[in-house]
Parts: structure tokens; C-alpha cells; sequence
């Protein structure tokens, strides 16, 4: 097995070298690294652009990429923010694939496009298959495919579920931090579900700074709050609590976690909020509208978020208006907008597709830096329009 260096804006591959990123299992059809050139048609100028080889990245290399920098993934994701908000990106709505035949399960495509230094194109394409958990196998799973900025090749398919849940758990993180600055700092956390987003919440939570004298644990199944409570014990500093009431989580957390899978809201009595949280609805769809209307609401893009029934969009409908949200994450980030400390927060982050591409170009460079790349030979081909 063969491993490289490549610079996707280079012209020229640099030369391989020893590498920092362990390798990883074999896959086929990997072997040196060669941009193909480009092909000048008859009597036109040569063109300075060149097809980029095509690389595979195995989850392996991204786990290994991303852990231990949860910190610098965190910055990275605020700076996308940022960069989104400053509108040097593309991110147009998701597009929903469901099923008539499986109406529980979707794949979801994200398209997007970044500029700044990134310059990256692409899309996460993301199942999600509830059914999967009782099977043993995780309910998400991905690719993301980057795309040349100059030439549109795409030059990489990443594994995607670890970087969706990296970013998703990252940007849980800066709002946990960002959202509480104007309050007293939670140190009784409260995940409601437990799955892998609960537990990649929980490490990048612990990484950036964040401990916990008390941890709740609910999930309508009792083998998931068993499993993550196991996971927490041995990660974890604090009390864990497994609550099967719903309620008793709520009441009993200054910063709760909703990361379930439902699809309609079940938690609708706003006096279990009345504690003030600040909570993270990372899942979306669980707080019924009365409780957003009492709340002060972030988000992380607007036209994002109010679509596809989510519980800022079923406020929005109810109201008639939008007038019950605070503003952006960059918002707050920017000092543009503060928060009351006498009303719940809540963070309902829709996940915008530029974030995947920002950390899925991160993990490109660094294995590519490393000389650990798996290109695909010869991946494109009939590459001159006239043979
Ligand atoms: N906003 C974003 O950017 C973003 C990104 C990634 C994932 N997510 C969402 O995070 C959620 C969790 O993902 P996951 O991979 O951890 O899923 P998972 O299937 O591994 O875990 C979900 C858990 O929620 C539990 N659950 C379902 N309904 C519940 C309810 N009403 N009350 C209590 N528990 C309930 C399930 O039993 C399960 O253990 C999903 O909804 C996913 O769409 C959001």
C-alpha cells in the first residue's frame, strides 16, 4: 500500500512522506498519486488546470484526525459560522429522500460551498435508518464528496458520519459556551436521548472545558440510557442518574441535551422550563411550540431552521411570524443580540452543509499532509472531449 501527500489546489503532487496519521485498513484500488493533466483542445490556449487524483478516506483516518481536537474543531466550526454569516458560502436547503415503503427512514443530501481559506465544494449525502439501533448498527451513516474549486472535479469521499457527528457535537459545544456566558455556568447536564450524538456531545463537552457535578440520563429505551450511563462511568466525573421520567430530567438539569429521534413534539408542559435552562435542540422536533414561545430562541440560520417541522418552524406557523427568535449563533458571537437569564435558551441548530465541508476539508489536508492518502488510480477517465 501506497500513501501520498496532495495539495487539492497544488498542480503538482508533492512528494510522499513519513506520516503522523496511523495507516489505516487496506482498500482496493489505491496506489500513487498522479493529477492527470489537462487536455488543451486544438489551437486554444494551454489551460493551467489539472484533474485532480481522487482519494478515499476511511472513518478510520477521520476518527483518527478529529480525537484530540475537539478544541480545534470547535474554532473551526465558529469560524465557518462566521464566514457563512459574512455570505461567502453557498448552502441552499437540504433536499429529503424518503420512502413510502420505509416512512421512518431518509436520506438527506447537503450541498454547499465555502470560501474563505477553504475554497471547497461538495455535499454530505446522510441516511438516516432508525431501524439500524436494534439491529446493533449506528442509525446514520455517509459520505461526503469534496469537489476542486477550480476545475469541480470532486478529488475526495470521505466517511461522514464521524465528521457529522464531530461537527454536530462541536457546535453543541460553542453553544453551550456562547449561550451561557450571560448566566450562572450549568453544572447539572441532562442528555434526553442517548444515542451517538448524546455520547460525541458529552466528549466534546468534557474536551473544551465543561464538567458536571451531575449528569441525567432518559431514553425511551432502557438499553440506550444503560449503555451511555455505562460510557459515562467511564469517561465521566460526577453523579449519573438514569431518569425515566422526562419530567424529573428537565427539572432536575440547567443545561439539557435533546438528541432523540422524534419526529413531533413530546415534551409540552412549559412549567417543567420554569428553572430556566438552557438547552440544546440539537434533535429539533421535541419541544412543542408553546415552550419555544416561551423562550428566548437561537438559531443557527434562520431560513434553515424554520422548514421541515421543526419546532421553530411549527412556532412560526402558530404565530404567524418569527418574531419569537433572539437571533444566530454569530449573532450572539458578534455581541449583536443578548439573552435574558429570566426565560429558558434554547439552541435549535438546523446543521448547515458548509460545516461538514469546513471539517471534511480539515481532515482531507491533515491526512493528505501526512502522506496517507488512499488515491484511487486512473478514477476519471476519457478525459479528452475527442478521444
Ligand atoms: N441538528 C443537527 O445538525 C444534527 C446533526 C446530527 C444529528 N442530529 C439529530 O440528532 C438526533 C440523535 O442522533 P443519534 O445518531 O444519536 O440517534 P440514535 O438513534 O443513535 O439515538 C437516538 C436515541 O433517542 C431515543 N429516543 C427516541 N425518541 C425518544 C423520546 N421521545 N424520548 C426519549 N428518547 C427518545 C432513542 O431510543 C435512541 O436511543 C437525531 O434526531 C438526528 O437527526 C441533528
Amino acid at each position: 500500500m501506497t500513501f501520498h501527500r496532495f495539495d487539492a489546489h497544488a498542480t503538482k503532487p508533492a512528494v510522499p512522506e513519513a506520516s503522523a496519521v496511523p495507516e489505516a485498513p487496506a482498500v482496493s484500488e489505491v496506489s500513487e498519486v498522479s493529477a492527470v493533466s489537462a487536455v488543451s483542445e486544438p489551437g486554444t490556449a494551454p489551460s493551467p488546470l489539472t484533474v485532480p487524483p481522487f482519494a478515499v478516506i476511511p472513518g478510520i483516518q477521520v476518527q483518527q484526525v478529529l480525537q484530540g481536537r475537539e478544541r480545534q474543531i470547535v474554532d473551526l466550526v465558529e469560524d465557518t459560522y462566521r464566514l457563512h454569516a459574512a455570505g461567502d458560502s453557498v448552502n441552499p436547503p437540504s433536499y429529503f429522500l424518503r420512502f413510502p415503503d420505509r416512512p421512518t427512514a431518509r436520506i438527506i443530501a447537503l450541498p454547499a460551498s465555502i470560501g474563505g481559506r477553504t475554497r471547497v465544494d461538495g455535499v454530505k449525502w446522510i441516511s438516516s435508518f432508525p431501524g439500524n439501533v436494534q439491529a446493533g448498527i449506528a442509525r446514520a451513516s455517509a459520505v461526503l464528496i469534496l469537489n476542486d474549486h477550480d476545475t469541480g472535479y470532486p478529488f475526495a469521499c470521505l466517511e461522514g458520519s464521524v465528521i457529522s457527528a464531530g461537527r454536530t457535537a462541536a457546535m453543541a459545544a460553542s453553544a453551550a459556551d456562547r449561550l451561557s456566558r450571560h448566566r450562572r455556568r450549568p453544572t447539572r447536564v441532562g442528555f434526553f436521548g442517548t444515542g451517538l450524538i448524546a455520547r460525541y456531545i458529552h466528549t466534546y463537552l468534557t474536551a473544551t472545558g465543561w464538567s458536571f457535578d451531575q449528569i441525567g440520563v432518559h431514553d425511551l429505551s432502557a438499553d440506550s440510557a444503560a449503555g451511555f450511563r455505562a460510557c459515562l462511568q467511564r469517561t465521566a466525573t460526577g453523579r449519573i442518574t438514569v431518569h425515566t421520567s422526562p419530567e424529573q430530567l428537565i427539572r432536575s438539569s440547567d443545561l439539557v441535551v435533546f438528541a432523540t429521534v422524534a419526529g413531533r413534539p413530546h415534551v409540552t408542559d412549559p412549567a417543567w422550563f420554569d428553572h430556566n435552562p438552557l438547552v440544546l435542540h440539537v434533535s429539533l422536533r421535541d419541544l412543542a411550540p408553546e415552550i419555544v414561545l416561551a423562550s428566548a430562541n437561537v438559531v443557527d440560520d434562520v431560513d434553515h431552521c424554520l422548514r421541515a417541522d421543526t419546532s421553530p418552524h411549527l412556532a412560526e406557523r402558530l404565530t404567524g411570524n418569527r418574531d419569537f427568535l433572539t437571533g444566530t449563533l454569530d449573532d450572539v458571537m458578534a455581541g449583536r443580540v443578548s439573552l435574558p437569564d429570566d426565560r429558558p435558551v434554547v439552541f435549535s441548530p438546523f446543521g448547515l452543509g458548509v460545516l461538514d465541508l469546513a471539517v471534511g476539508k480539515y481532515v482531507y489536508d491533515e491526512v493528505a499532509g501526512a502522506g496517507q492518502l488512499h488515491v484511487v488510480d486512473d478514477f476519471f477517465h476519457e478525459l479528452r472531449r475527442h478521444g
